[in-house]
């Protein structure tokens, strides 16, 4: 059992009233909607987002509805943007089942995402809390702003550790971030401290996007995986920027193979080649490592009496170790 299961355990109640809350607020009579709807919830994924807005919560003592009616909205929005998501980049598979446009087609999985955000829209105003209802308005500005410049920066070739991490911010972070504050607003946490966790998460769901990224620089043969796939899609992640950055030989001919609107599978090979052997993959642990020791003292604001405490700092452990 991996630390995620464990601390999953830990707010099995809550999580459990989560998915009840999820599948009334997705009912339908549509025959169509509902065949999809509950092959989507057949697999949940992780659920990290809803966890770490319960976890925010009942480091103040909530776990009311109002808690989970906050989680459900952002569970709910995380999941319309991978739905949206994958008709953006034309994904077949998301967590290891066919994607919705791949069974369907386009028309149909910008619907269903549709019925998710708005499903989201009404868990939120459900807490009756015009704070939690502008954070997942702000969320969901955040998340098409952040797959826009991403598509842009992509189209113009951009190699900046500055645009990169404003990506990640946007379509990565932000939803943590979300998570983070509606978790506290609904437990009615002081300002301070909820913008403390609002950071804790920030830093948090950068090392959640950087993990994510390295695992696409690894050696296909090595990881019995398919790597390489954020390259294929134009997207040039952290690794690779600091390989660059070092100014390393062969650098330039990565840059201007970099220029190119289609990458053979052979340079794919040679790129993730070169962040590897120039210290793309150890330089972003360094990252992490920073981002990490930053959340740590953050969280040195907390009583150590608080059994949440400990958890949030091994909850942000397993983001960065974790295999998958
Ligand atoms: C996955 O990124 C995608 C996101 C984290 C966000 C996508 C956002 C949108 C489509 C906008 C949605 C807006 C609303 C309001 C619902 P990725 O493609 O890098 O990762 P992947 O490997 O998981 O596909
Ligand atoms: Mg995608």
């Amino acid at each position: 059992m991996n630390y995620l299961d464990t601390i999953s355990g830990l707010h099995k109640l809550e999580l459990e009233q989560l998915n009840r809350r999820i599948e009334s607020r997705l009912g339908t009579a549509n025959p169509l909607m509902s065949r999809i709807i509950i092959s989507l919830l057949r697999t949940k994924g992780k659920q990290l987002r809803p966890l770490l807005l319960i976890m925010c919560a009942k480091l103040f003592g909530a776990s009311d509805d109002k808690v989970i009616a906050a989680a459900a909205a952002v569970e709910l929005i995380h999941n319309a943007s991978l739905i949206h998501d994958d008709v953006v980049d034309n994904s077949p598979t998301r967590r290891g089942q066919p994607t919705v446009n791949a069974v369907w087609d386009n028309h149909i999985a910008v619907l269903v995402g549709d019925f998710f955000t708005s499903s989201a829209m009404h868990e939120a105003i459900s807490t009756g809390d015009l704070r939690i209802i502008d954070a997942l308005c702000e969320l969901g500005r955040f998340l098409s702003l952040g797959e826009i410049d991403q598509i842009y920066n992509a189209r113009e070739h951009t190699l900046g550790e500055d645009e990169y991490f404003r990506i990640v911010d946007y379509k990565t972070a932000s939803l943590f971030v979300a998570s983070a504050r509606m978790g506290c607003i609904a437990a009615g946490a002081p300002d301070d401290k909820t913008e403390t966790l609002a950071r804790f998460a920030l830093l948090f769901g950068r090392c959640f996007q950087l993990r994510d990224d390295v695992f696409d620089y690894f050696d296909e043969s090595a990881v019995g995986k398919p790597t390489g796939n954020d390259l294929r899609e134009g997207k040039v992640t952290l690794p690779l920027l600091k390989a660059i950055a070092t100014g390393a030989s062969g650098h330039d001919r990565i840059k201007k193979m970099l220029g190119k609107d289609m990458l053979t599978d052979d340079e794919i090979a040679e790129i993730q080649k070169f962040a590897r052997e120039n210290g793309g993959i150890e330089l972003t642990y360094e990252t992490m490592k920073q981002l990490k020791a930053e959340a740590t003292e953050l969280l040195a604001g907390f009583s150590d009496e608080n059994p949440v405490k400990k958890q949030l700092a091994e909850l942000f452990d397993f983001i960065i170790t974790r295999q998958f």
